[in-house]
């Protein structure tokens, strides 16, 4: 395994086919991929499985969000199907997340591991305008940082976030917490439909623990050697 492969997580943003491709290539070399909805709600739990035999730890990237009861059996479910880090909505609340960490705490007995939870904060799909229009009228950065804060406190272990907001976090979170950025782009790639991109060496420099890659690497002509240069720039 590289040296900095672990900051690397991988987004199968394609077909089980091409994911098993990508798995093959990778193998050995890549830590973690991350499984999203589009996946996993295509072929359930076993595709977690899959990455898993392949020797990949798995981000499972559902993003929780729903009423206690509901929350603890999902998160508990996901754990047992193998997530080693599970995303979920901050804007679900305290109680949501308590019910999230009992969930991972009891799947925790029977595995090695607990699932580590993520938290989501504002989708940054989301702008000032569209959270006024949800009704939320407080300013964007200070609604992550309210949400980062109220997760935390709730038991979530850290937060997914822009490489423009994780620099905030990590002060206010403390050197413990896990960031997972997404939205990174090696210099001269192509931005993709990301607009508020920053290169792997930014986004650690800023504060980030882990960076999600997606596209660079999946959709490169040869995935394992731009996997290999974004670690190269990690390091
Ligand atoms: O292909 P690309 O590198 O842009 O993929 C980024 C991945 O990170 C995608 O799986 C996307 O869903 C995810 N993500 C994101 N922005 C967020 C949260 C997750 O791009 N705020």
């Amino acid at each position: 395994m590289l040296d900095g492969a672990d900051k690397v997580i991988v987004a199968l943003d394609c077909d089980r086919e091409k994911a098993l491709h990508i798995g093959k290539l990778l193998a050995g070399q890549a830590q973690w991929v991350k499984v999203g909805m589009t996946l996993y709600y295509a072929y359930g739990p076993s595709i977690v499985s899959e990455m898993h035999d392949m020797g990949f730890k798995v981000f499972l990237d559902l993003k929780l969000h729903d009423i206690p009861h509901q929350i603890r059996g999902a998160a508990k479910a996901a754990s047992e199907a193998g997530a080693d880090m599970l995303t979920l909505h901050a804007l679900g609340g305290s109680a949501m997340i308590e019910a999230a960490r009992e969930g991972v705490e009891a799947a925790a007995a029977s595995r090695q591991t607990r699932t580590q939870l993520l938290s989501v904060t504002v989708l940054t799909s989301m702008d000032s305008e569209s959270l006024q229009r949800v009704g939320i009228s407080t300013p964007l950065t200070e609604e992550v940082r309210l949400l980062a804060q109220l997760a935390r406190d709730a038991g979530s272990d850290g937060i997914v976030c822009s490489p423009h907001e994780v620099g905030a976090l990590r002060k206010d979170l403390g050197s413990d917490s896990i960031l997972v950025t997404p939205g990174i782009r090696p210099a001269g790639a192509n931005p993709g439909d990301q607009s508020r991109i920053a290169t792997p060496a930014q986004a650690l420099e800023a504060g980030a623990s882990q960076l999600v890659v997606g596209r660079p690497i999946v959709q490169a002509e040869d995935p394992l050697t731009a996997f290999q240069a974004v670690v190269s720039e990690v390091n």
